[in-house]
């Protein structure tokens, strides 16, 4: 019960933001050519990418039901530097894919030799966790073997998924919630994301702290010092410490929005960075680090 509750107030809140999008694209499509029209539309919601989050909200299941087995071959191409998927092909870099769908996570293959973080995924490949998979390997199973960076497009990975089901598993496609309908558990994380936690960011930030110091006249480590980085050039500065051309190049100062991009995938927003931290997955824990370090 509760659950479906947190389902639906998540729906609710989800349509919410859907009439926030709405009403700025009509005030813009309106005032379009009035002098009062603001530099920037719209409403900027801390901690949520609004494509992202748009596109997080379409079932896996309805972009199942839609896939395309060709297009997900084509996909395919991408992962065939270090898998086959061919029956009784062999193990490559990644191990042969042939009936993988529906078939255990990190097991037989031939023998292939998995990481041990993979293992600890108990249980078998269905349709969700193999989306999980791909969207994020390293965010998946930690550690992993899997130096795939992930597919961003939820619709290449449901084509691809779609493809592999072809090669020998043929598992009936799950079902497609009816619209208006609750979606399955898991399916649609809602997007709404309160205001940052300083106090739940501080516990965010021990991800961080591998890395970064952030108190005042912190030493720089394998990452710059963040004192007071919010609100701060990029890429520059923090006593001389040596960024990435890629990071330098930026400019700019951080800001929410900046840093939420950033945390998201920080090889996604600048290719070439030196930060090798896969991103947060969670926006509640970005907006609640960003707070954090707000207050730091
Ligand atoms: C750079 C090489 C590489 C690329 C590219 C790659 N993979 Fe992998 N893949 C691996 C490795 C290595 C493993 C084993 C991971 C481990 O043990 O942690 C793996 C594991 C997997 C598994 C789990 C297999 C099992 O038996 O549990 C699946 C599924 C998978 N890959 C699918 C894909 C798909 C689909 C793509 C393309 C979209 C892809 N991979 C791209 C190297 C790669
Ligand atoms: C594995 C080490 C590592 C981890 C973990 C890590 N970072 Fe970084 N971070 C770096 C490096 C290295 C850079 C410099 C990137 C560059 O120059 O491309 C950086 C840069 C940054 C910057 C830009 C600083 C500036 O002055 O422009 C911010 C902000 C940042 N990190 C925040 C975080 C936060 C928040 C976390 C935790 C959620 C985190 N980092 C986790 C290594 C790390």
């Amino acid at each position: 019960m509760e659950n479906r509750f947190n389902t639906i107030a998540g729906w609710v809140l989800f349509s919410g933001i859907v009439a926030l999008g709405l009403s700025s694209l009509s005030s813009h499509y309106f005032h379009a050519d009035k002098p009062e029209r603001p530099e920037t539309m719209g409403y900027a919601i801390a901690g949520v990418s609004t494509g992202g989050a748009a596109a997080a909200a379409v079932p896996i299941e309805a972009l199942l039901a839609k896939a395309d087995p060709a297009k997900g071959q084509a996909v395919f191409a991408k992962c065939a530097s270090c898998h086959n998927a061919a029956q009784g092909g062999p193990n490559g870099i990644g191990p042969n894919l042939y009936g993988i769908v529906g078939d255990s996570i990190a097991q037989g293959r031939g023998g292939f030799a998995f990481s041990d973080a993979l293992k600890k995924h108990a249980g078998k490949w269905d349709f969700k966790t193999l989306d999980a998979w791909l969207t994020g390997p390293a965010a998946f199973a930690p550690g992993t073997k899997m130096t795939f960076a992930g597919l961003d497009d939820a619709q290449d990975r449901a084509n691809v998924i779609v493809y592999l089901n072809k090669q020998g598993s043929n598992l009936p496609l799950p079902p497609v919630p009816a619209a208006g309908a609750a979606p399955a558990a898991g399916a649609a994380a809602a997007p709404a994301v309160a205001a940052g936690d300083p106090v739940k960011g501080k516990a965010v930030f021990a991800k961080c702290g591998a890395c970064h110091t952030n108190n005042a006249g912190g030493a720089n480590g394998i990452g710059p010092n963040l004192h007071g980085i919010v609100g701060d050039d990029v890429g520059k500065g923090r006593g001389g410490y040596a960024f990435s051309d890629g990071l330098a190049k930026v400019g700019g100062k951080w800001d929410e929005a900046k840093l939420d991009k950033w945390l998201t995938s920080p090889r996604d927003m600048v290719s070439g960075t030196k930060m090798t931290f896969a991103g947060l997955d969670n926006a509640q824990d970005r907006a609640d680090v960003i707070a954090y370090l707000k207050a730091n």
